[in-house]
């Protein structure tokens, strides 16, 4: 009985997310959060003692508030936790699945100020979005969300920026592709939490190097 309410609620939370997410065009649609959610089953079948239900639905709804995607996070946040209300998710449970989507975005960790730590299903799930940004998967949408903002493929001339605040993350004026992989998608590898994800991110940032030196050869005209 137990296991039959978990998967009529996970099927709800999909729902919930399919319906809010379907339309973006900067790479954090629909394919982006099933791709997350099938990371974090990866990383919980490595046997971490995560509460599943709470992991696999946030790692399904830890956009759907994101200040990016919605233009009011406060109302967002009071649909999503009626929503998880009504799907019969406790209190206990709603309580974390907010916290941790509040906490788990890179852009939480600059300004200096640290996000709050998360517990090991926040841990999870970030993980597991990170592993989405980094690799092949992690190149493709980072030319996606550029191009649609109209930032430059790359230009030698400007410098990736070494210290930024979450304003000058999201300033994409002076922002060039190639520099965000310097700016953060190479940083990843090394913020995992959990050692299953630094070992899987590993080898996407092999990926990612090799990338960017066939890149810099071509851009330079070396064959
Ligand atoms: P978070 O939700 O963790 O704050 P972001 O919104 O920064 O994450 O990033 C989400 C996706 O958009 C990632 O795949 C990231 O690489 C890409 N992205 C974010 N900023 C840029 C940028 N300036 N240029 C290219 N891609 C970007
Ligand atoms: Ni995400």
């Amino acid at each position: 009985m137990a296991l039959l309410e978990t998967d009529t609620q996970l099927a709800a939370v999909q729902q919930f997310t399919k319906a809010r997410m379907a339309d973006d065009e900067t790479g954090h649609g629909y394919d982006h959060i099933q791709r997350v959610v099938n990371n974090v089953k990866q990383l919980l079948a490595k046997g971490t003692g995560a509460d599943q239900l709470v992991t696999i639905s946030a790692a399904y709804l830890h956009d759907v508030t994101d200040d990016k995607l919605v233009e009011d996070v406060n109302a967002a946040t009071d649909e999503l936790t009626n929503f998880l209300k009504e799907t019969h998710f406790s209190e206990d449970q709603v309580a974390e699945i907010l916290e941790i989507i509040a906490n788990m975005s890179f852009s939480k960790s600059l300004n200096g100020q640290n996000a709050k730590p998360l517990p090991i299903e926040g841990q999870l799930v970030q993980d597991a979005d990170r592993l989405d940004a980094i690799g092949a998967i992690g190149i493709a949408r980072a030319i996606y969300f550029g191009g649609h903002f109209g930032e430059k493929l790359y230009d030698p001339e400007i410098a990736p920026r070494v210290e930024m605040t979450k304003a000058d993350y999201r300033d994409l004026s002076n922002e060039t592709i190639i520099n965000h992989f310097y700016e953060k998608l190479l940083k990843l590898k090394d913020r995992m939490n959990t050692n299953a994800a630094k070992e899987i991110a590993t080898g996407r940032q092999k990926t990612m190097l090799e990338f960017l030196d066939n890149f810099k050869d071509e851009w330079d005209g070396i064959q």
